[in-house]
């Protein structure tokens, strides 16, 4: 976390949610107060985003979890960003691990949707991370640096992108990274912007930590130098989530 850096806490609701669901978590949502200099950004599932646009506070924004790379066609089942814009929906999550290792996005379709959400003036939280064999076989770096390639290549504005790194092996497992093990990595990421595309977006660009965050190990994660928030999934549809958004508070 920096003083620079506005702290980000998005909620990934994946495929869950139903609209009695969803009241129920709209009503923890509506009841909180969004703690000063934090952005809290819910991504309901894409057919539940107007539901949840309408009804949730507004100091709370809405994402999509996914989007296609082109405005409109014959692409049956994708939802374009113009779409998502003609909404009032400015925020998409792109390349996250479950669109990588479940339906096999490749780092150049991720690259390509990264290009077209920001020429359609999305902003766009790019998800990054290693999977545990890759840790162990001491690729971390090789690995994240790769797929951050992919995504750099695409950005002309950065002010409009937030990096999520989201360890593979701690998504939904309960196996956090440590706080050690996850500013290592956003302190590396953060080194390889500055070097790669200037130091002013190394030092400005937000690096959110993703991977069984909950109300516990929140705090911990949230206090390091190069944290500058979360991307969190399961304890996104709890009232944790509320802890969550000030861990750093
Ligand atoms: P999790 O998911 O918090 O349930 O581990 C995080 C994510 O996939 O973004």
């Amino acid at each position: 976390m920096s003083a620079d850096r506005k702290f980000f806490v998005g909620g990934n609701w994946k495929m869950n949610g139903s609209k009695e669901a969803i009241n129920g978590i709209l009503q923890f949502l509506n009841d909180s107060k969004v703690p000063a200099n934090t952005d809290v950004v819910c991504a309901p599932p894409m057919v539940y985003l107007p539901y949840v646009k309408e009804r949730l506070q507004s100091g709370m924004q809405v994402s999509a979890q996914n989007c296609y790379k082109v405005a409109s066609g014959a692409f049956t089942a994708e939802t374009s960003p113009a779409m998502l814009k003609d909404l009032g929906v400015d925020w998409v999550i792109l390349g996250h691990s479950e669109r990588r290792h479940v339906f096999g996005e490749t780092d150049e379709l991720i690259g390509q949707k990264v290009k077209h959400a920001l020429d359609e003036g999305m902003k766009v939280i790019a998800c990054i991370g290693e999977q545990l064999q890759e840790r162990e076989n001491g690729l971390t770096e090789e690995v994240v640096f790769k797929q951050m390639k992919a995504i750099a290549n695409n950005v002309n504005d950065w002010s409009k992108v937030v990096i999520a790194y989201e360890p593979v092996w701690a998504i939904g497992t309960g196996k956090t990274a440590s706080p050690e093990q996850a500013q290592e990595v956003h302190a590396r990421l953060r080194a390889w912007m500055s070097e790669n595309i200037n130091p002013a977006v190394g030092q400005s660009t937000r690096i959110i930590y993703g991977g069984s965050v909950n109300a516990k190990n929140c705090q911990n994660l949230g206090s390091q130098a190069d944290v500058d928030g979360f991307l969190v999934g399961g304890a996104s549809l709890k009232p944790d989530f509320i802890t969550i958004i000030n861990a750093r508070c």
